[in-house]
């Protein structure tokens, strides 16, 4: 059967020893692969021109809506190697329907979920020589995307669409490693409100993540921690590119429950995860008074941040205007590193995969 996304192999691949030598030391989202599927959407069309091809630039009006109006969304998956050689995706349906909801947010046409699926799928595939080798903790980091690409000034939703996957191979998201992160509480900037793009992964609101980012880093902090202020309360949202987690001493898993944060995939496997380590998955509102007092009294054991790129990122300070607090003595907590390995056990085959999460690309 003809593939949905028919490759077109490149002729100027990058040299073996040169990727080998990125493999080596990947790092996050500085290399890409050989190749990137692309689709475009027109709504007299609708989805056509399908292809995984060699990865290329692309050409844009100047006056194209995304440059200007910002109609983006993306999403951020990953392609584990097993030991056995084959390459497994981890939750890519979540993706897929995520994906699908922030479309709809930003006015975007839906992309079916067999097309995001079989796009991922034959990328990985083509640039299967790019997925790092089993044993460490480095995979293939995939970035779908779609953008407006009309040549239009007006504001409305643009009339022509591009979707493109790209691969990047990739090691920790914080070089650092799992010896724990600073937080910058930000009483200047809050990422979104009810009603907002909060829930949608767009570049937009990562865009408006960056100037919280620069206070936090002028702070010595490592990322930024968003409050939701709508409610007057400062209840805990997610950091700039992580969901976050709180262990209690009663044995709970605490969240923020979704609305104005995204619905991470890591974070709804913790939180299917949470029982096999004894605690119980608690999704509520949480606010920063609650989070530092249980710091201080000892009731917040551990804390941590969870997304794709990052995996789970053990949060052990927490700083902002006119305070500093540690969590957990500053050292990582048992919960999290035990939970942190779990997954990673899962994802590259050491552990059953009792949820189906893992679905067999090569
Ligand atoms: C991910 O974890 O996949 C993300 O999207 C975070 C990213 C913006 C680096």
């Amino acid at each position: 059967m003809r593939p949905a996304f028919p490759l077109v192999r490149t002729t100027t691949p990058v040299p073996e020893a040169e990727r080998r030598a990125v493999l080596a030391a990947p790092g996050f989202g500085k290399h890409f692969t050989d190749h990137m599927a692309t689709a475009a959407w027109t709504t007299a069309e609708g989805w056509h021109d399908r292809r995984v091809g060699p990865l290329a630039p692309f050409s844009l009006h100047p006056s194209a809506s995304v440059l200007h109006y910002a109609q983006e969304i993306f999403e951020g998956l990953k392609a584990y190697r097993h030991t056995d050689g084959g390459v497994r995706l981890f939750r890519p349906e979540f993706n897929a329907r995520r994906f699908a909801r922030s479309a709809e947010r930003l006015a975007l046409p839906v992309l079916p979920e067999e097309d995001f699926l079989a796009s991922v799928e034959e990328l990985v595939r083509a640039d299967e020589a790019w997925v790092p080798g089993a044993g460490g903790e480095a995979s293939l980091y995939l970035r779908p995307y779609m953008f407006a690409s009309e040549a239009f000034l007006g504001v409305r939703p643009a009339e022509e669409v591009v979707y493109s996957v790209i691969a990047s191979p990739a090691g920790p998201y914080f070089p650092g490693g799992v010896t724990g992160i600073t937080l910058w509480v930000s009483s200047r900037y809050t990422r979104a409100g009810r009603g907002g793009t909060g829930a949608a992964k767009c570049g937009g609101n990562y865009a408006s993540s960056l100037a919280a980012q620069i206070e936090a880093r002028e702070h010595g902090c490592d990322q930024v921690l968003f409050l939701d202020d709508t409610g007057g309360k400062g209840d805990l949202e997610e950091s700039g590119t992580m969901n976050l987690c709180l262990v209690t001493s009663g044995g709970e898993l605490v969240t923020p429950g979704l609305g104005t944060i995204l619905d991470g995939v890591t974070r709804d496997s913790i939180l299917a995860l949470a029982a096999e380590f004894g605690l119980t998955r608690v999704e509520r509102a949480v606010t920063f008074a609650e989070l530092r007092a249980g710091a201080a009294d000892g009731s917040v054991t551990e804390v941590f941040a969870a997304g794709t790129a990052a995996v789970i990122t053990p949060i052990v300070a927490l700083k902002g205007e006119g305070f500093e607090f540690t969590v957990g003595g500053g050292a990582p907590g048992k919960y999290t590193l035990d939970i942190r390995g779990h997954l990673l056990d899962i994802q590259y085959g050491r552990a059953e995969d009792r949820y189906s999460w893992l679905r067999r690309v090569v």
